[in-house]
């Protein structure tokens, strides 16, 4: 997903575009580029690769200046290439634009333009922005005006910056369907992809809504409609602060995401659980008669929260008689799915801007389903577009691939279930108190885990070598084995398959050979689920199978069969998932780390998918 800075002010503008895109690399790009005011005239540096080459750049041009913007590109449409890179101006260098999302029509624009004598340099589709303005400014359209018709011509999602060489006071925004916040602050305003990226220069922030555009001078804020009306928005205090971001003597942001995990789902439990084991939720509108009606859940999730959603399933059907499915977003938008008044939507994402759970929930809510999402960034468009937010509070996800912000999902959906289940008469309060005294033991479990760094580390760089891994878990582990392959495929580039272990004999045994590392997820359970696992990894076991276990501390039982064991501490099983998980997310991180891989960046991902 791409990245967008910009500043207005007095000052400098290239130091703050720096410092902001550096904060928005998480979310993976592979060019960058700025563009500033000197002297009435626009200044582009662009690079292909990391941002590094880009300071490289602008150090050896002895570029300063203001006002400005920057982007940080993941390529969509062209290859990456400083050509591509962002950036993009009209024809005669007078206005520059920046962009995330994607312009659906641009080739039609495209054609349009260039018949009316435009030209262009690149191959993206954003570039058709600079040449709509620029036509509009020509037949002498205000700035505001300008921007805010040229917007109306885009159809798919954007966020836009836009950079005039007539205006030394002002830059633009606008936004639809890709998030876009304008920053107040004392050295001047600003704008940007996430509040992260100004967090150091601004006091307050505006969420621009969908169909807004923002004209930002050091002094003011406008915010207009795109029929031109002016849009009262009141600023917000800023929620989230760079040195959350830091990687506070950790060697990647993803290991200092994994050692967070007992103090987030530690600090969840005491935010809704209070000293009498009261479960406090925000269900905003949703009272308790609707969930005592309640009939139906969809859960609608991408990625790894997806594989939350899928617990969260299980779980609720495990405490309550309702029925739930849950689907991924970017297929649940394409099906028809039956509603009523009974039915409720989760939807859970950590970024709340991926596109296609986005647009499941708009499907949904235009038929009628309340939504409830579990979100871990405030204000995100999916907060904003739920009727009820739960938010994880995990703090800020660097790292792409998702570690804290899973585990505070799996966390969230447990005591959403509990409180749901106690709502409609179907928890007595002895088992809600011990599944919450079971619950509490979760944190310091995980803790007991990350002890055990090391000895996963040797484990991970015995099996990262090889073709591919399988991944077995059976029930409410069934998801871990889901996360656990992903987590090892995102970040080690090996491949990997989560497979419920009761599938195994129907295909996937004809894989097992001894080039092939099988993780089984085999902690004790209350009933014979145990077995069954054991039964799994004498399977893979006769077949010369190389055994990776995930087992309870204790259990020599699993010692005897596996090549290695990952020892977890024995949690009640519906919380098992919590906890191993987080071997499997170790397992994955030293693979990629026996590789070399760039961890908190892997190639390809974007920490969220805000396009189709
Ligand atoms: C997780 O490691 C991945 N980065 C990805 O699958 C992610 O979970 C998915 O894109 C959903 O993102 P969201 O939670 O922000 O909606």
């Amino acid at each position: 997903m791409c990245g967008i800075v910009g500043y207005v002010g007095h000052r400098d503008a290239v130091p703050y575009l720096l410092e902001g895109l550096h904060a928005l690399e998480y979310r993976g790009y592979d060019s960058a580029g700025v563009a500033v005011r000197v002297d009435g005239a626009l200044r582009v540096c662009r690079c292909e690769g990391r941002l590094s080459a880009l300071e490289s750049r602008i150090a050896a041009e002895g570029l300063t200046g203001s006002p400005g913007i920057g982007h940080t590109r993941w390529a969509t449409h062209g290859e990456p290439s400083e050509r591509n890179a962002h950036p993009h101006l009209d024809c005669n260098s007078r206005l520059a634009v920046v962009h995330n999302g994607i312009v659906e029509n641009y080739a039609d624009l495209r054609r349009r333009l260039v018949a009316d004598g435009h030209h262009f340099s690149s191959e993206t589709d954003t570039e058709v922005i600079p040449h709509l303005i620029e036509e509009r400014l020509r037949r002498g359209v205000a700035a505001r005006d300008a921007v805010r018709e040229a917007m109306r011509e885009l159809e798919g999602s954007f966020a836009v910056g836009i950079l005039l060489a007539d205006d030394s006071q002002c830059i633009f925004a606008a936004r639809h369907g890709s998030p876009l916040v304008v920053g107040l602050g004392k050295e001047g305003n600003f704008i940007a992809s996430d509040a992260l990226a100004i967090s150091r220069h601004v006091e307050s922030v505006i969420y621009l809504e969908d169909g807004q555009v923002a004209e930002v001078t050091p002094q003011a804020v406008t915010v207009i409609d795109l029929e031109g009306r002016e849009v009262k928005i009141e600023p917000r205090p800023l929620t989230v602060k760079a040195e959350e971001a830091e990687k506070a003597g950790f060697e990647t942001f993803m290991l200092k995401e994994i050692h967070e995990q007992p103090r987030v789902l530690w600090s969840m439990i005491e935010r809704h659980v209070d000293e009498n084991g009261e479960i406090n939720i925000d269900f905003g509108d949703l009272d308790s008669e609707f969930l005592r009606r309640l009939e139906r859940i969809m859960v609608v999730a991408c990625g790894t929260a997806f594989y939350a959603g899928l617990y969260g399933k299980l779980f609720l059907e495990h405490l309550t008689e309702i029925a739930v499915e849950a689907d991924l977003g970017s297929e649940f938008r394409y099906r028809a799915p039956k509603f009523d008044q009974d039915t409720l939507i989760i939807a859970v994402s950590q970024s709340g801007e991926t596109a296609d759970t986005l647009a499941s929930v708009r499907s949904a809510k235009s038929r009628g389903a309340p939504v409830f999402s579990i979100c871990n960034v405030p204000m995100s468009t999916l907060a904003r577009e739920s009727d009820a937010v739960f938010y994880t509070q995990a703090g800020p996800e660097i790292g792409v691939a998702s570690t804290k912000a899973f585990t505070a999902q799996l966390a969230a959906l447990a005591l959403f279930s509990l409180r749901v289940a106690e709502v409609r008469g179907e928890l007595t309060a002895e088992d809600k108190n011990q599944l919450l005294t079971d619950l509490r033991r979760v944190p310091q479990a995980i803790h007991r885990v990350l002890l055990a760094k090391e000895h996963i580390a040797e484990i991970a760089e015995k099996h990262h070598s090889g073709p591919s891994a399988l991944y077995l878990g059976r029930r409410f582990n069934y998801p871990v084995a889901l996360e656990g392959a992903l987590k090892n495929k995102e970040i080690s580039y090996q491949h990997a398959e989560g497979y419920a272990a009761g599938e195994m004999k129907h295909g996937p045994i004809a894989l097992i050979s001894e080039y092939m590392p099988v993780v089984c997820i085999c902690t004790r359970t209350a009933d014979n689920l145990y077995e069954k696992m054991i039964s799994n990894i004498k399977e893979v076991q006769a077949r010369h199978g190389r055994i990776i276990a995930v087992a309870t501390e204790g259990d020599r039982r699993v010692a005897e069969l596996a090549e290695d064991v990952i020892y977890v501490p024995e949690v009640r099983e519906e919380f098992s998932p919590m906890v191993n998980v987080v071997a499997l997310q170790l397992l994955a991180y030293y693979a990629a780390h026996a590789r070399g891989n760039d961890i908190d960046k892997p190639r390809n991902l974007a920490k969220s998918v805000t396009v189709e």
